[in-house]
C-alpha cells in the first residue's frame, strides 16, 4: 500500500459506521481477497464493510464442478475470513442460469437434472447452515417484460423450479434469511413479474424473506422513482429489501442491465477515460450516490443491506463488461484504494438523520 494510501485510510470515515443503525455496508469480494492476497482491499473492508458477498466462489461452476465432486476450498476460506473479521456473509448464488458446470449442461434426462438441483442445493446450503446469514436462492429467473427466462432450470423442470429451490433450501438451512436476487426488478413490468413469482412462492407454503434489487445503474440515468415504488412494493408484501451488487457505470453502452451474456465489440470510443475520470462525470456519479442514500436513508426501515459490487474500482467486472479492458469507474473507492468525492457525499447524506 502506498503511503498516500495508508494516511487517508487512518483519517477516513467508515461507511460500516456511518450507517450502523441503518443497514449493513457490504462489498463483493474476489478469489484474491478471499484468500487475503490483497492487503489493501484486507484493509479497506475491515474499515468499511460490516457484510460480504462472494463474487464468484460459491457459483456452481466453481463450487460444484462435477458430479459428486465439490470444491469447496474458497468458500470455506471465505466463511473463516467472515468469521475473523466480523463480517455477515451472503451465499451468492445456489440456482442462476449463468455459470453452470459443464456436467450439469450436458444432462439430458430431466431425472438427472433433477437429481444435479436438489443435490447442489442441499450440499451447499446445509454445508454453509448457520454460516451465511443469507442466500441469493435463486438469481436472475425473470426476463425483462416480467416473463420467467427460458434458463436450462425452466426448460427442464418447470415454472415451479423457483419455489422448489426456496423449498429444498429452508429445509437445508432452516435459520437462514433466504432471497430472490434480480436486475432491472426495479422497473415496472420486471417487478411486476417478481410480484408473480413471491407470491406464488408464498401461495405454495413456503418462505421467502426478502428481494435484492442487484442496482447495477448508469451514472445520470439512476431509476430513483422505479427504486422507491419498488422499496415501496415489495416491503408491502412482508419482504426485506437488499440492494445486493450496487455500482453505476460511467462508460458508454447501448443497454441496460446487466445479462452477462450480452457483449458488444471493444472500440477506443467505448473506453474515453483510460488517464482519469472528467471532474464533470466525477460529480454527476458523486450526486448520484447521493440521491440514491438519501432515498436509502428514507426508507432504512425496509433496507436490510446495501452491498457494493467490488471493493474498488480496480477490483470492478465492470472493466471487462459488457467490454474487455475498459477503465470503469463505479464505485466509492479509486484504484489507490482512496475514497472518492462520491464516497464524502455518502457519508454526508447520514448528517442530520438522527444523531
Ligand atoms: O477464473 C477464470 C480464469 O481462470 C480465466 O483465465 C479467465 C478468462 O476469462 O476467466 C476467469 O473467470 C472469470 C470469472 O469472472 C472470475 O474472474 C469469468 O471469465 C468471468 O465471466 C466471470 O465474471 C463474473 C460474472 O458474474 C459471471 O459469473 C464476474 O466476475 C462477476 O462480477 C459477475 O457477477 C454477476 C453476479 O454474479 C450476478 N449479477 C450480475 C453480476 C455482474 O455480471
Amino acid at each position: 500500500m502506498s503511503n498516500s494510501a495508508d494516511t487517508s485510510l487512518q483519517t477516513t470515515p467508515s461507511l460500516k459506521r456511518t450507517f450502523q443503525n441503518d443497514f449493513m455496508i457490504g462489498a463483493a469480494l474476489n478469489t484474491q481477497q478471499i484468500m487475503e492476497r490483497d492487503t489493501n482491499a484486507s484493509r479497506l473492508v475491515a474499515q468499511q464493510f460490516n457484510a460480504v458477498t462472494p463474487e464468484n466462489v460459491m457459483k456452481a461452476m466453481i463450487i460444484h464442478p462435477q458430479w459428486n465432486t465439490y470444491n469447496f476450498e474458497w468458500a470455506d476460506k471465505l466463511i473463516e475470513y467472515g468469521k475473523k473479521n466480523n463480517l455477515q456473509i451472503n451465499g451468492h448464488t445456489l440456482i442462476w442460469h449463468s455459470q453452470m458446470p459443464a456436467f450439469a449442461r450436458r444432462l439430458q434426462s430431466t431425472d438427472s437434472f433433477r437429481l444435479f438441483f436438489t443435490d447442489h442445493i442441499t450440499t451447499v446450503a446445509s454445508r454453509y447452515r448457520d454460516k451465511v446469514y443469507s442466500w441469493d436462492v435463486v438469481n436472475e429467473a425473470l426476463n425483462e417484460d416480467g416473463t420467467m427466462r427460458r434458463s436450462p432450470f425452466f426448460t427442464k423442470l418447470g415454472e415451479d423450479y423457483v419455489t422448489e429451490a426456496f423449498r429444498l433450501t429452508q429445509a437445508a438451512a432452516p435459520n437462514t434469511q433466504l432471497y430472490y436476487n434480480d436486475y432491472n426488478n426495479e422497473r415496472p413490468a420486471k417487478r411486476a413479474g417478481c410480484i408473480a413469482l413471491i407470491n406464488k412462492i408464498k401461495a405454495a407454503g413456503v418462505r421467502i424473506d426478502g428481494v435484492g434489487i442487484q442496482g447495477h445503474w448508469q451514472v445520470g440515468k439512476v431509476p430513483l422513482k422505479d427504486i422507491e415504488e419498488s422499496i415501496l412494493q415489495y416491503s408491502a408484501l412482508g419482504l426485506k429489501l437488499a440492494f445486493t451488487e450496487l455500482d453505476i457505470e460511467v462508460l458508454p453502452r447501448n443497454f441496460q442491465g446487466a445479462d452477462v451474456g450480452q457483449r458488444m465489440k471493444a472500440d477506443p470510443s467505448l473506453n474515453p477515460y483510460t488517464s482519469g475520470l472528467p471532474d464533470d462525470v466525477q460529480q454527476q456519479l458523486a450526486s448520484d450516490y447521493e440521491a440514491l442514500f438519501q432515498l436509502f436513508l428514507k426508507h432504512r426501515d425496509k433496507i436490510e443491506r446495501v452491498t457494493f459490487w467490488g471493493v474498488n474500482d480496480g477490483a470492478s467486472w465492470l472493466n471487462d463488461w459488457p467490454v474487455r479492458g475498459r477503465t470503469n469507474y463505479p464505485l466509492l473507492f479509486d484504484r489507490a484504494f482512496n475514497p472518492k468525492p462520491a464516497f464524502y457525499k455518502v457519508i454526508a447524506t447520514r448528517k442530520g438523520v438522527y444523531q
